[in-house]
């Protein structure tokens, strides 16, 4: 498919899905366990109907947010995700260059390929998301080669203390470090184009991709398992690391995976300057309660706070009702990286660029027409309606 001719994310999805081998879109689609939260994520948009407001005059509209002093022209970001490279050849990079043509804030994973320097030269503004070990002896050094690069935000993702079970990925021989299983070899097979223009490409030209910025120096291969694991060492990690980091890193400091008001409001006391309410798209503990639930809850806990959500972002109404119910920027991963998967940057760009239009159709069909006015107001709740 070429990445126009798809009219929505689910288009991009059903694409991604015919375009790559079976275990990596397991990998990509799939949550954890029972997909409980996964599923709810998307359950808990429906839940909120829109309150229209019309005879106002929406002839000139402004999607425009600011986040930590950077204006972007649409709200919608891209959410960091791990070993992107296995969706398109360099998609690291692929990733952060279509948001910032876009104008839209992006994260880089911990879990990338492609070395963060790298990425910021190609796509300044980047942010970066560190999944850390509880050793100061490996945070300090990783935040004095961001500071070199030029890395502005910091995220720190905390809800990842261990692996996850995702069945979907045992069935289909999929892990990270990537095993060369047959059952995966077979999968790439029914791929051919993935095979040439994935995997061919990236052996040819880069070999085999290595975890680059997991730490200040570079990890192994993906398909070998790291000393003990990448993981290792992030069970341990508490309030007074984060703290600590807080004292050590002067750009902006974010923590991901926030969905109780105390933890959030323990963001803002430690000097945090924002927080991912996330579920990790449902892909950590299953039936974690949803994001967009717990968001005004969590916006009144920590009135100081940039708080931003990610989880089940599928359209623009999705958008605006995050944006209504309190936040100051969402963002996206699947969609992001079906449209990778489908037709890397543009394709990326255009799940992007399939938001912002649905984004503007929507405010002037609810009668708002700048973001920055949306407020709880504009929304009811389905079983709140009145009779
Ligand atoms: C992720 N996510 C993630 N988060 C993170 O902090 N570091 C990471 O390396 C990854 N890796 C990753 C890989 C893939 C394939 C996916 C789909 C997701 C979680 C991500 O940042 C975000 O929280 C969710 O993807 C948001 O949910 P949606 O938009 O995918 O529904």
């Amino acid at each position: 498919m070429r990445v126009d001719h798809a009219l929505s994310i689910a288009d991009l999805a059903e694409a991604a899905r015919r375009r790559l081998p079976p275990s990596i879109h397991g990998y990509v689609s799939g949550g954890s366990e029972d997909q409980a939260s996964l599923d709810g994520n998307r359950a808990a948009f429906r839940r909120w109907r829109f309150l229209t407001r019309p005879l106002v005059d929406v002839s000139t509209r402004s999607q425009a947010i600011e986040l930590f002093g950077t204006c972007y022209a649409s709200p919608v970001g891209i959410a960091p995700m791990g070993v992107s490279g296995l969706c398109c050849f360099d998609g690291d990079v692929a990733l952060a260059r279509a948001a910032a043509t876009a104008q839209a804030p992006s994260v880089l994973s911990a879990a990338s390929t492609v070395p963060l320097e790298r990425v910021m030269r190609e796509a300044p503004g980047t942010w970066y998301q560190a999944y850390l070990p509880a050793q100061h002896a490996v945070i300090d050094p990783l935040l004095d080669r961001l500071k070199a690069a030029g890395v502005g935000v910091l995220v720190i993702t905390v809800d990842v203390q261990i692996a996850s079970v995702r069945e979907n990925e045992v069935r289909n021989g999929f892990s990270i470090p990537l095993r060369l299983t047959p059952r995966l070899m077979a999968g790439g097979m029914m791929r051919p184009r993935w095979m040439i223009e994935t995997f061919g490409r990236t052996m040819w030209r880069q070999g085999i991709p290595r975890f680059e910025n997991f730490t200040a120096t570079r990890g192994g291969r993906i398909i070998t398992a790291a000393k003990g694991d990448h993981r290792a060492g992030r069970a341990a990690m508490t309030w007074d690391h984060v703290a600590r980091i807080r004292e050590r890193w002067p750009g902006r400091l974010l923590v991901k995976g926030i969905l109780r008001p105390e933890d959030a409001h323990s963001a803002q006391r430690i000097g945090a300057d924002g927080i991912f309410v996330s579920n990790h798209g449902g892909r950590q503990l299953d039936d974690a309660v949803s994001p967009l639930d717990m968001l005004p809850a969590i916006v009144a806990a920590a009135p100081h706070l940039t708080v931003l959500l990610d989880g089940g972002v599928r359209r623009g109404t999705d958008v605006l009702k995050a944006l209504a119910l309190g936040a100051h920027g969402v963002f996206v991963g699947r969609p992001a990286m079906y449209g990778l998967a489908v037709g890397g940057e543009a394709g990326a760009a255009r799940a992007l660029e399939l938001l912002r239009r649905e984004i503007d159709v929507d405010q002037a069909l609810l009668g708002c027409p700048d973001v920055r006015q949306l407020g709880p107001d504009w929304l009811v709740r389905d079983d709140r309606l009145p009779l």
